[in-house]
């Protein structure tokens, strides 16, 4: 006999207990990117993704202020009825500059703009061919094309040009990557990754949710890190983490940008990006090209946590980006240490199965140019009362 709803819902509940994933909300009361404040007590928070701490720039602030005075609080319906607002134009014509492309599409979510690049670009007959690491959004958008999946080993080139000859029976070929992974913190040879695929007549993706604004001189990203500006066919990326608004982009040929309004699901069924979002998005924007010192301090900040890990033998190796993981492995240890971390006052979050592979948990710093040398003395106190 089939199972009711709410035996369904329980015995689900029970096994993600059971199991050491389960998931919790914490109602933050008060926020300001280090210092957040969760049932009355205050801590210490290495958990956000504006590594630039702009999203409480004033700059930035005031733009929101003013696209909301001007545009009203939503876009009212999607941009192809009549959503479409010149503030969604001038920040798709500024991150196609800073993306050193002819064009760029925003959306209303980073999540959205993978679903609905990867979905527009190759479905039935055709193969995506995806990083082992990749990101969720990246998993469920070549699920949902329907083309077939090939998934090479994580960063490893070898695997991906075997994958691209498996493939070789395929339509069209799609190469996908993140450039800076959301959980390693790892950087992928976006260079090698465009060459192959080229050799192989594949079109090649990245997804740079965490490299944009801050790897590369000028943090465009990681073809400006390997010098390949343009190599890739494909750039993605979210206004929601150095960008410190909400929403995701495409950027690419003016070709692409056209594809997208025509046939990208995500697109066209889903209301334009909210005008202030959009507006503090091109503040943000402003401000990295205005201020690079944060960028500086940011980096400052990594080699700090980075020597704290270390020496802590929390880490063999210094990340190269503002996300630093320590590899825990089982779920309930990790949780136990994240307990203990918060219970120092401190929050490093964990990351689990789905997110990583099962056994294989961890707890993730992200840094932040705004974190101040006490703020990083705690964390290095906490660590140590914790781990070592
Ligand atoms: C690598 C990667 N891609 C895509 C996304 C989705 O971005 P957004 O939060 O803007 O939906 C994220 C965010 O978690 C991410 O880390």
């Amino acid at each position: 006999m089939s199972e009711t709803l709410s035996q369904y819902i329980r015995r689900r509940l029970t096994e993600a207990r059971e199991s050491g994933l389960q998931r919790t909300l914490r109602v933050v009361e008060d926020f300001n990117n280090a210092e957040v404040s969760i049932a009355g007590r205050r801590y210490t928070s290495f958990a956000s993704n504006d590594y630039l701490g702009l999203a409480r720039h004033p700059s930035v602030a005031a733009a929101a202020r003013d696209a909301l005075e001007k545009y009203g609080a939503g876009a009212g319906s999607s941009r192809l009825v009549i959503g479409d607002l010149s503030v969604h134009h001038e920040l798709e014509a500024r991150m196609a500059h800073f993306k050193g492309r002819e064009a760029a599409r925003v959306f209303a979510t980073g999540y959205l703009a993978n679903i609905g690049a990867i979905c527009a670009l190759v479905g039935p007959g055709d193969a995506v061919i995806s990083d082992e690491k990749n990101h969720s959004s990246i998993v469920d958008a070549c699920r949902l094309s329907r083309a077939e999946i090939l998934v090479y080993r994580h960063l490893d080139m070898d695997s991906l040009r075997e994958k691209l000859e498996q493939a070789k029976g395929c339509a069209n070929m799609l190469v996908i990557t993140e450039s800076v992974f959301s959980v390693d913190g790892d950087i992928a040879p976006v260079d090698q990754v465009a060459e192959l695929a080229r050799e192989h007549g594949a079109w090649s993706m990245i997804d740079e949710a965490h490299a944009t604004g801050i790897i590369g001189e000028n943090g465009r990203g990681a073809e400006e890190l390997f010098n390949c500006t343009g190599a890739l066919d494909v750039v993605m990326g979210t206004l929601s983490k150095a960008v410190a608004s909400q929403g995701g982009f495409i950027a690419g040929s003016r070709q692409l940008a056209e594809l997208l309004i025509n046939t990208s699901r995500a697109f066209i069924y889903s209301t334009g990006l909210a005008p202030a979002a959009t507006a503090a998005a091109l503040a943000a924007l402003d401000v990295m090209e205005r201020e690079p010192e944060r960028r500086r301090r940011l980096f400052e900040n990594v080699a700090r946590v980075n020597e704290m890990a270390v020496n802590l033998g929390l880490r063999k190796k210094p990340s190269q980006t503002p996300i630093v993981p320590l590899t825990i492995g089982p779920e309930e240890e990790a949780l136990r240490a994240f307990e203990a971390i918060l219970d120092k006052g401190v929050i490093v979050p964990v990351m689990r199965y789905p997110t990583v592979a099962k056994g294989r948990a961890c707890l993730r710093i992200s840094v932040s140019c705004e974190h101040s040398a006490s703020q990083l003395n705690r964390l290095a106190e906490a660590l140590k009362e914790a781990l070592s």
